[in-house]
């Protein structure tokens, strides 16, 4: 008797169980938070989201549990809804980068693996002894990878949502970085002012949408010789990134601040017309 081959993708897993017309709206790419993968499903599909869901668990067994994205990236938590529609009913995921465990509560904190490189990078820039602000730092990634690649001093770890907070404050205890990583619950419009001030060498911002609303804070957290900004922002392709450099120079002015831009560069596509950047720069008290 033939034996039966085991599928080798999500298209070919549902080869016979969607139409033609519903495998073309099939969206196949996903986001794989360790044992969880988060996909989302065109709206004609919803009906068929289990279905599609056993068919990525057939093909991946790495994964336990499958969601579907229920909604965007909402309030100023940036949480994105999420459901469960095949295997174990959990949104806890573990999650490992760069040699660091993360627990992640799906649904009730933001957290994008999409981000591993720009966090590589960001570690091999840091030098010996840094103090790093570690703003918007939701569950811990930036900081506790910082803490293993690179040989910072410290991080301050600034998040406003407390369910993200309890995840970060939880991580810093998987990697055993106490001593390294200071988490701070708070609003980092007052937090800075408050702790932070002229303490960084170096802070990062990873808040694409609405960042620019913090630069003010995050330079000034920089020493008084000098700090290095890494400014996240969603742009529109075409404009490009005249406006994050208008609103680094505008806060910069403010402040009376010198800076100059060490890098520019795209993160990722975010949209059709969107897309991720992030500026690198260096700012310093005139
Ligand atoms: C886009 S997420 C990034 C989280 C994390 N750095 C990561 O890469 O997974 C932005 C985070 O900033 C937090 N946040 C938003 N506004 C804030 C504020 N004013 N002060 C501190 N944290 C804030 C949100 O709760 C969210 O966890």
């Amino acid at each position: 008797m033939e034996k039966k081959k085991k599928p080798r993708s999500l298209k070919e897993a549902l080869e016979g169980k969607l139409s033609k017309k519903e495998r073309e709206k099939l969206i196949t790419s996903f986001d794989s938070i360790g044992d969880i993968a988060v996909i989302q499903i065109h709206e004609d599909l919803q009906k068929k989201a289990k279905l599609i869901g056993d068919a990525l668990l057939s093909t991946n067994k790495q994964f336990k549990t499958v969601c579907m994205v229920s909604g965007e990236h909402k309030g100023k938590y940036r949480v994105q809804p999420v459901k469960v529609i095949a295997g174990k009913k959990t949104l806890k995921a573990s999650y490992r980068e760069s040699g660091c465990l993360f627990s992640v509560y799906l649904g009730k904190v933001f957290f994008s693996p999409r981000l591993s490189t720009e966090r590589m990078r960001i570690s091999q820039l840091i030098k010996e002894n840094e103090i790093i602000g570690a703003f918007f730092a939701g569950v811990g990634p930036f900081p506790i990878v910082f803490t293993r690649l690179s040989q910072m001093k410290k991080a301050y770890a600034v998040e406003l949502n407390p369910e993200a907070y309890k995840g970060l404050l939880h991580n810093i205890g998987l990697n055993k970085c106490q001593n390294k990583v200071e988490p701070i619950l708070g609003d980092v419009k007052k937090v800075v002012p408050k702790m932070l001030l002229e303490k960084c060498d170096r802070v990062v911002m990873p808040l694409p949408k609405g960042g620019e609303n913090f630069l003010k804070e995050a330079m000034m957290a920089l020493k008084s010789e000098g700090g290095i900004v890494h400014f996240y922002r969603f742009v529109e392709r075409e404009k490009g990134v005249g406006q994050p450099l208008k609103e680094i120079k505008e806060a910069a002015k403010e402040l009376g601040m010198k800076t100059r831009v060490l890098r520019k560069k795209k993160v990722r596509s975010f949209s059709a017309s969107k897309e991720q950047v992030v500026i690198d720069f260096w700012g310093k008290k005139i």
